[in-house]
Parts: structure tokens; C-alpha cells; sequence
């Protein structure tokens, strides 16, 4: 993975020498010759890791380094260190430097170290996205219909190749749980699925939620925010409801998806970027394509592979299962013990046709439940219009 760094020495040979260094190995390099510049990058969030010098003109590294463990972001500083100076060293430890290199610098260990703390950095840029994001409980994915069992075995192709990958399928079919699971079967399962409900999100900030921003870009942009592309590095990126992105917004999606690479929002350097696309949709793309609502070209980029998930009422085979698989969820969830469900239940739930599918039959079995102080749900768990079936005479 690639790392800003910011090289803060007032010697420019120095900063020459080891900027060289890195950009060569990829990563975005800044320079500072003294505090004051270094606080101006680290303001505008231009460091994701900051190698500093101890002596610097209008002030010392150790004090900076203070100033930098106070951020609420605090960026992992390497410091650089006399030859042979421990008491700065085991200073610099101390007041919470991620690690020192000694004059003159040895490159390999530079890499060595740079790579070290590029972990940390993307490990703090998953977990911020991962607790804002709002996880739902972890789930299974039930179902041994025929049609389900089909589907799986694409998804398991899928998982193991890094191609793009539409899913489509009515609202509540399961189209978010595929994605998960085909997150968690594959080789980036160790890496984030990052997702963006382009319905939720107000089409004038989706590009800086996708692409991120550099400091000034906009009113407002105080600081470089990365995008969600740059946080799904290496893993997938989750695109739901994709026939709500407004039309300006697909095409700078396909170039970025053609060019694996992209600029921030107000930025000029291209990141290349290496992320899996899920996409999602419960409308007919093509309806919007002859509507000129969807770009057509940017559909064949996306539908690589298109996985389609049945309505329930083509695998109704599936209902006991699936609510037996509710009941349980929701007992631990709700502290309760409810055992069985009747056959009149499973008979009436059977003979409904689920416009609303699996989602529809989640909530009618939560209903139930909140309902229900036996141990057995009955028919009259149920809310009143899911109890019309006429039992066969
Ligand atoms: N095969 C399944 N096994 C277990 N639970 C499922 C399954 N499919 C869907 N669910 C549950 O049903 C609910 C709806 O699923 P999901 O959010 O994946 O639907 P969706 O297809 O993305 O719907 P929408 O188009 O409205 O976004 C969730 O609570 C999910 O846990
Ligand atoms: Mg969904």
C-alpha cells in the first residue's frame, strides 16, 4: 500500500535524499524544512506518517512530537536521530514516536518501517470507517432450494476471481447479504468491504465520499479526506442501490473503474487504486438505460458477472428453514426461548406470496415473537392479514 509521508529536516539534502527514496517506492511525498511548515501539511491531514527530525530551526522534533500525539488523528511519526544518541531515542519512544532511525539513514530499514507503520494507518482508516458505518448483525446466508444452491455456487466462483459483480433482485431478496458472504468467502476477506448506499447520500457530496477531497478543495475542506475507493483498497468496494447515482457521478465512476485510478476532489496526483466492485439494484438498469438514467457503458463494466437472487415466491421451499433461522436469531436477540413454530403457521406463511420477501418474513416473524408468551407461535402470533389460509379440507 502507498502512504503520504511527510519528510520534516531543515538539511534539504536530507529531505531530497530519503523523498527521492520514497516517492520511488510509490508513496506521495511533502517536505517541510521547519515546525512551522510541518504543523500546515499536518493541519490539512497531508501525512498519513511523518518522518521528523530532531533538530529543526524554529524549534525541536520532541516538542512537535507532543503537539502530533495530541491530535485526535494522530499520524505515526518516525523520528531521526543523532548516530549513537540513545537518551533522544528512548525520548522520542517515550513521548509516543511509532519508532527512530539513526544518521545516516539505511533505506532498507526506512522501507522496513514505512511499511510498519503504513499498517497502522490503514488499520486506524478501517476501523474509523468501520464504526461509523452501522453493522448489521452478523448473518448467515439460509437456503438449500435448488435456485439458492445455484446462486451460492456463483457467488463461491465469484469470491475467488476479482472481476465486477452486479447483483440484482428485488428489494428484500438478500442482494446486501451475497455481498457479505461473497466479501467473506474470498482472498480479500482480510481486507474491508466498504459500502455506499447511493441512494442515501446526497449526489453533490458523493464524489468526495467516494473520491475524497484535498484541504481547500471546497468550502468546508479543512483537511485531505480519503474517499471510500482509497479505504477499499486491496478489498471491495459495496456500491447499493447503484441506479441512484445521479448520471455525472457514473461517468467519472467508469473512468475510475477503467483507469483503477482516480484524484481527490480539488487534487491533481492520481491513486491508484486496487478494489473489487459489488454492485447492487433492486430496479431494472436497463428500463433506466433506454430512460438515459443509466449509462449503458458503465453497466458492461459493471455486470462483469450478474448475479441474480430469486424472490421468495420461487423458493418457498425455503420458508421453514428460514424461519426456524429467525426464531433462533431473534430468541437470542430478545432473550427468548420460543421453541417451534406451528403447522398452521408454516401453512399460512407458505400460501402468502412475499412481495417484500426474505425481509417481509423477518419481520413478520419478529412480530410474532413480540407477540407470542409461549413457547409454540400460532397462528394468531401472526399479524391479522398473514393469517388468511384456508387449510385444505
Ligand atoms: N438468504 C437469507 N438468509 C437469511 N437472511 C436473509 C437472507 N436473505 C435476506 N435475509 C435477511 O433479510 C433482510 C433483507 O436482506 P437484504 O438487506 O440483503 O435485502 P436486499 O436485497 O439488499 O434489499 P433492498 O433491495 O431493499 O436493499 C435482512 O435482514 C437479511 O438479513
Ligand atoms: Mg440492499
Amino acid at each position: 500500500m502507498k502512504y503520504t509521508v511527510l519528510i520534516v529536516d531543515d538539511e534539504e539534502n536530507a529531505r531530497i535524499f530519503t523523498g527521492t527514496f520514497l516517492s520511488g517506492q510509490g508513496h506521495e511525498v511533502f517536505s517541510a524544512s521547519n515546525a512551522k511548515e510541518a504543523r500546515d501539511y499536518i493541519r490539512q491531514g497531508k501525512a498519513d506518517i511523518i518522518l521528523l527530525d530532531v533538530i529543526l530551526p524554529d524549534g525541536n522534533g520532541l516538542s512537535l512530537l507532543e503537539e502530533i500525539g495530541k491530535l485526535s488523528f494522530r499520524p505515526p511519526v518516525i523520528m531521526i536521530t543523532g548516530n549513537g544518541d540513545i537518551k533522544m531515542a528512548v525520548d522520542a519512544m517515550k513521548n509516543g514516536a511509532f519508532d527512530f532511525l539513526e544518521k545516516p539513514i539505511n533505506l532498507s530499514q526506512l522501507a522496513e518501517t514505512i511499511q510498519r507503520a503504513g499498517e497502522t494507518v490503514s488499520m486506524r482508516r478501517e476501523l474509523a470507517h468501520f464504526r461509523q458505518s452501522q453493522h448489521q448483525d452478523l448473518e448467515y446466508i439460509i437456503g438449500s432450494s435448488e435456485k439458492m444452491n445455484t446462486l451460492y455456487d456463483y457467488a463461491q466462483r465469484v469470491a475467488t476471481t476479482c472481476v465486477s459483480v452486479l447483483i440484482t433482485g428485488e428489494t428484500g431478496t438478500g442482494k446486501d447479504v451475497l455481498a457479505r458472504a461473497i466479501h467473506k468467502m474470498g482472498p480479500r476477506s482480510q481486507k474491508p468491504m466498504v459500502a455506499e448506499n447511493c441512494a442515501a447520500i446526497q449526489s453533490t457530496v458523493m464524489e468526495s465520499e467516494l473520491f475524497g477531497y484535498e484541504a481547500g478543495a471546497f468550502t468546508g475542506a479543512e483537511k485531505r479526506k480519503h474517499g471510500l475507493m482509497e479505504v477499499a483498497d486491496g478489498g471491495i468496494l459495496f456500491l447499493d442501490e447503484i441506479s441512484s447515482m445521479p448520471i455525472d457521478m457514473q461517468a467519472k465512476l467508469l473512468r475510475a473503474l477503467e483507469e483503477r485510478a482516480f484524484r481527490r476532489v480539488g487534487g491533481t496526483n492520481l491513486i491508484h487504486v486496487d478494489v473489487q466492485i459489488i454492485a447492487a439494484s433492486n430496479r431494472p438498469l436497463l428500463k433506466l438505460i433506454e430512460e438515459n438514467r443509466f449509462r449503458e457503458d458503465l453497466y458492461y463494466r459493471l455486470k462483469v458477472v450478474n448475479l441474480d437472487v430469486p424472490p421468495l415466491r420461487e423458493h418457498k421451499e425455503d420458508i421453514p428453514d428460514l424461519v426456524g433461522h429467525f426464531t433462533h436469531f431473534f430468541n437470542s436477540k430478545m432473550g427468548l426461548n420460543i421453541t417451534d413454530v406451528s403447522p398452521r403457521v408454516i401453512d399460512a406463511l407458505m400460501a402468502h406470496s412475499w412481495p417484500g420477501n426474505i425481509r417481509e418474513l423477518r419481520n413478520v416473524i419478529e412480530h410474532a415473537m413480540t407477540f407470542c408468551d409461549e413457547p409454540v407461535i400460532d397462528l394468531h402470533h401472526l399479524p391479522a392479514e398473514y393469517r388468511n389460509y384456508s387449510p385444505p379440507v
